[in-house]
């Protein structure tokens, strides 16, 4: 397929669910005639955060209802699509090698229409490098139109030319979406979608547009049927959670909500399961909301609060919002209110102008809130981003050796945490079998991995085991009811 773009269509965004299911059918039909009633294939691949892998149990939910089945292979695929991620340049890096690989899966199969989706393609130099070097590529559309999926690929399959859909439309939210989850234990539930929070090094917010918070009914709606269908870990997600509903009213009735009004609201829905919510922004996390998890009988004693970096002069350059002291006093209270408290946090490392005493301080941080687990990261620059144009003298691997200390670190904290824990007693979610040796991947509500020996059929429940071995951070246990 090639020929002239289609763009920016202007189209409402907003698309009812009959819309939706009319688009739906329509597809359905086609690919009926298009292989000759056989079922259609479709291998999806999704790169980058958990906001992505909800959208992607969306777009599934929408290819089942187009009659689709789905496949690990993509040379058995009628349909393939990327769901990308724009973070750091490594991510783009990836998605464009595996797109490139394509060209030869769809010499094989040339009616194959491949899909590219997510942060990435809301990019405007991406966009034109994929019109201009990937014409294997048939279909793009950009983070708003998701609900417009099923009538973008109705238009690839029929219009004979190739379909990008770019379009921002801040402030809509995709509901009504048929949701086909990736797993049966752990369910990812968007509360609120965009970032306005523009950290200076960050692409998110001009990928993902302006913060906007789901109906408080609508989220609750969803809730109460994940744990009627038995979900037993559920995680809120947003940018920022701390900040739903302060961008837009979200009850028809006039009500005021806010991050923790929602999460004690959720909480009061019966049942066995664990509520998580990510991320969490220092500046926004309030006393309010740690009593709510405190209180609340569901909320997982876990929190998840990103530090980005321990210098308070790299933090006012990153537009943090908040010092290195206002975090240390947030931890404080926290392990006040919740003793049992886990935490986990995002680090960068070499952000321009870094220099190696600054990252000292992110180093005695780290040290000093002994951390459960790290997510870090060597500084990517983003063009378009404030933090991109600034001066980056110190090299690559001379930050990469930083990583090491930094890895170095978080790894004895971890070993001398796990070995404390060995003997005691915890209640874990079983939450899947190790294929590898047939051992259960167990998680306490804190966060932290524990396998044990026991039956498969003990997925999705929860179980009390002792703490018999530790390696590194692996835990072994036992279970013992
Ligand atoms: N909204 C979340 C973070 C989302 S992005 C928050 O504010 O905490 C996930 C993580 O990717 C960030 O926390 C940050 O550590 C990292 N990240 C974002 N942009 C980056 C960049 N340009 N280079 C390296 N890491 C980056
Ligand atoms: Fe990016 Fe900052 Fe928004 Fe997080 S809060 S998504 S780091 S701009
Ligand atoms: Fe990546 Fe977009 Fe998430 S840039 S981290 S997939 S919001």
């Amino acid at each position: 397929m090639s020929g002239i773009l289609q763009e920016n269509s202007g189209e409402e965004i907003g698309v009812s669910a009959e819309k939706i299911q009319e688009y739906c059918q329509l597809v359905r039909s086609v690919m009926e005639a298009r292989l000759g009633g056989k079922t259609p294939l479709a291998f999806t691949h999704t790169y980058g955060c958990q906001g992505n892998v909800s959208d992607s149990e969306r777009i599934n939910g929408m290819l089942k209802e187009m009659g689709f089945d789905f496949t690990d292979d993509p040379e058995k695929a009628d349909f393939i699509l990327f769901n990308t991620c724009a973070v750091r340049e490594h991510a783009e890096d990836r998605v464009f090698g595996n797109v490139g690989a394509l060209k030869h899966v769809k010499n094989r199969n040339p009616s194959l229409i491949i899909a590219l989706c997510g942060c990435m393609v809301q990019r405007e130099t991406v966009a034109n490098k994929i019109r201009a070097s990937y014409p294997h590529v048939n279909l793009v559309f950009g983070t708003h139109v998701i609900s417009r999926f099923p009538e973008l690929l109705y238009k690839t399959l029929t219009g004979g030319k190739r379909v990008f859909e770019l379009s921002q439309a801040d402030n809509s939210i995709c509901e009504n979406l048929p949701v086909r989850r990736d797993g049966s234990v752990k369910a990812w539930l968007p509360i609120m979608y965009g970032c306005d929070n523009y950290c200076t090094y960050c692409i998110v917010p001009y990928v993902r547009g302006r913060e906007r918070s789901r109906d408080a009914a609508n989220i609750l709606a969803e809730a109460r049927g994940l744990v009627e269908a038995g979900y037993k870990d559920i995680t809120l997600l947003g940018q920022n959670v701390n900040s739903y509903a302060v961008k837009n009213s979200v009850s028809s009735d006039g009500a005021e909500w806010n991050f923790p009004k929602l999460l004690r609201e959720i909480d009061k829905i019966e049942g066995d399961y664990v509520l998580r919510f990510m991320t969490s922004h220092p500046k926004d996390c309030t006393e309010e909301l740690l009593d709510a998890m405190a209180e609340c009988r569901h909320a997982a004693h876990h929190l998840h609060l990103p530090f980005q970096c321990g210098s308070n002069r790299v933090l006012k350059a990153m537009n943090r919002k908040y010092t290195r002291e206002k975090y240390l006093d947030l931890i404080k209270t926290a392990r006040e209110k919740m003793p049992d408290i886990s935490l986990t946090s995002d680090i960068i490392v070499g952000f321009p102008g870094e220099t190696y005493e600054e990252f000292r301080q992110t180093l005695d941080l780290v040290r000093e809130v002994k951390f459960t687990s790290l997510f870090t990261f060597i500084y990517s620059p983003r063009e378009g981003t404030p933090a991109a144009k600034l001066d980056d003298p110190v090299p690559h691997s001379e930050k990469a050796r930083w990583m090491k200390e930094l890895l170095d670190a978080q790894e004895a904290i971890a070993a001398e945490r796990c070995k404390s824990m060995m003997g005691t007693r915890q209640r874990v979610l079983v939450e899947g079998v190790d294929q590898r040796d047939n051992s259960l991947f167990c998680r306490t509500s804190t966060n932290i991995t524990v396998k044990c020996q026991g039956a498969p059929e003990l997925v999705g429940s929860f179980v009390e085991c002792e703490i018999t071995s530790a390696r590194n951070w692996i835990l072994g246990g036992k279970i013992i009811k």
